[in-house]
C-alpha cells in the first residue's frame, strides 16, 4: 500500500509556485492576490480559510481575508462581491461556503465575476469545465487530478467509482475523470443516496473517490483488493485524548482498508492539502488571465 501523501506534494507545488513568484518580481511584475470572505464563525470554515491565507503568505501571494459577521444580509453581501469584482488590486477571490441560510449561495456565486472565481463555482466555469475549455476548475477535483498524476497512479481505463454528487467535489470530479485527458479516461460511475447496491458497485471499482461526509462510510468488505482510495470527507468526530477535544475522521475506514489498497490517501493530510495547492494555483491562473 502506498500513502498518497497530499501534504508533501502539495509542498511541492507551493516551492513551484514560490519559484513563479520569485520570476514574476525579477520581471519588476505584480504578485498574485488572493482575497477570501469568511461569513460567520463555523469551526471548519475558520480552520480552512486560515490555512488558505497561510499558505498565500508562504508562497509569497497578497492575501486579504474579509471577515463578517453572520448577521450579514445577503444584498450587503452581494455589495462586497461587486466590490471586490471591480477591485484592479484582486485577482481572485473566494466566498467560503457554507453561507448561512438566510443568504442564497447561487445567486452570490452567480454574482462573483468568472475572471475571478478562483473557486471555479460559477456556472460559466462549471459549463467550461464539461466541455473541456479552458476555465478555473474546482479546487478539490483538480487537486485529486493533480494528487494521482504527481504520484504515478494510472488512470486510463480504469472503473472509477464516485461517492457523492455535491456540485463542489462529486459532480465535477466524475466529469473530470471521465474525459478524455491524463489523468482521465475512466469509466465513471457516480453513486449517491437513491442508487442500488450501492456497496456491490463500490466493491467492483479500480478507483473508489469517497466524498459524502459521512465518517468510516467505506469499510473493508466495500474494497476491491488492490483499489485506489481517495477520501474527501473531513468531519469532526469528538476525541477526548485531544486538546481541541475532536479530531477529523475521513468518510473511509482507514485503519481496515489501507491494507487492501494500491494506493490510499490519508485523512488529514490528504486531499485537504491539495485542495489549497489548487486554489493556489488558480490564483496565479487568474493573474496571468488577466493580463498582468
Ligand atoms: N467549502 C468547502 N470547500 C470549499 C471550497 O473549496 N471553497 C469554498 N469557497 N467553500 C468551500
Amino acid at each position: 500500500m502506498i500513502l498518497l501523501d497530499g501534504k508533501r506534494t502539495a509542498e511541492a507545488i507551493r516551492t513551484e509556485l514560490k519559484q513563479a513568484v520569485i520570476n514574476r518580481k525579477e520581471g519588476g511584475r505584480k504578485v498574485p492576490h488572493l482575497a477570501a470572505v469568511l461569513v460567520g464563525n463555523d469551526g471548519g470554515s475558520v480552520t480552512y480559510v486560515n490555512a488558505k491565507v497561510k499558505a498565500c503568505e508562504e508562497i509569497g501571494f497578497e492575501s486579504t481575508l474579509i471577515k463578517k459577521d453572520n448577521t450579514i444580509t445577503e444584498e450587503e453581501l452581494m455589495s462586497l462581491v461587486n466590490k471586490l469584482n471591480n477591485d484592479p488590486e484582486v485577482d481572485g477571490f473566494i466566498v467560503q461556503l457554507p453561507l448561512p441560510a438566510h443568504i442564497d449561495e447561487l445567486k452570490v456565486t452567480e454574482a462573483i465575476d468568472p475572471k475571478k472565481d478562483v473557486d471555479g463555482f460559477h456556472p460559466v466555469n462549471i459549463g467550461k469545465m464539461v466541455l473541456d475549455l479552458p476555465c478555473f476548475l474546482p479546487a478539490t477535483p483538480a487537486g485529486i487530478m493533480e494528487l494521482l498524476s504527481r504520484n504515478g497512479v494510472e488512470t486510463s481505463g480504469k472503473d472509477c467509482v464516485v461517492i457523492g454528487r455535491s456540485n463542489i467535489v462529486g459532480t465535477p470530479m466524475s466529469i473530470m475523470l471521465s474525459r478524455n485527458s491524463n489523468p482521465g479516461n475512466c469509466t465513471v460511475t457516480l453513486v449517491h443516496s437513491r442508487t442500488k447496491n450501492l456497496k456491490e458497485k463500490v466493491k467492483q471499482a479500480d478507483i473508489i473517490i469517497a466524498a459524502i461526509g459521512k465518517p468510516g462510510f467505506v469499510t473493508a468488505d466495500m474494497v476491491k483488493e488492490g483499489a485506489v482510495v481517495v477520501d474527501v470527507g473531513t468531519t469532526r468526530i469528538e476525541d477526548p485524548t485531544k486538546k481541541s477535544g475532536w479530531r477529523l475522521r475521513g468518510d473511509v475506514d482507514f485503519e481496515n482498508v489501507a491494507d487492501k489498497c494500491s494506493f490510499i490517501t490519508p485523512v488529514p493530510g490528504g486531499v485537504g492539502p491539495m485542495t489549497i495547492a489548487s486554489l493556489m494555483i488558480n490564483t496565479l491562473k487568474a493573474m496571468e488571465l488577466n493580463g498582468k
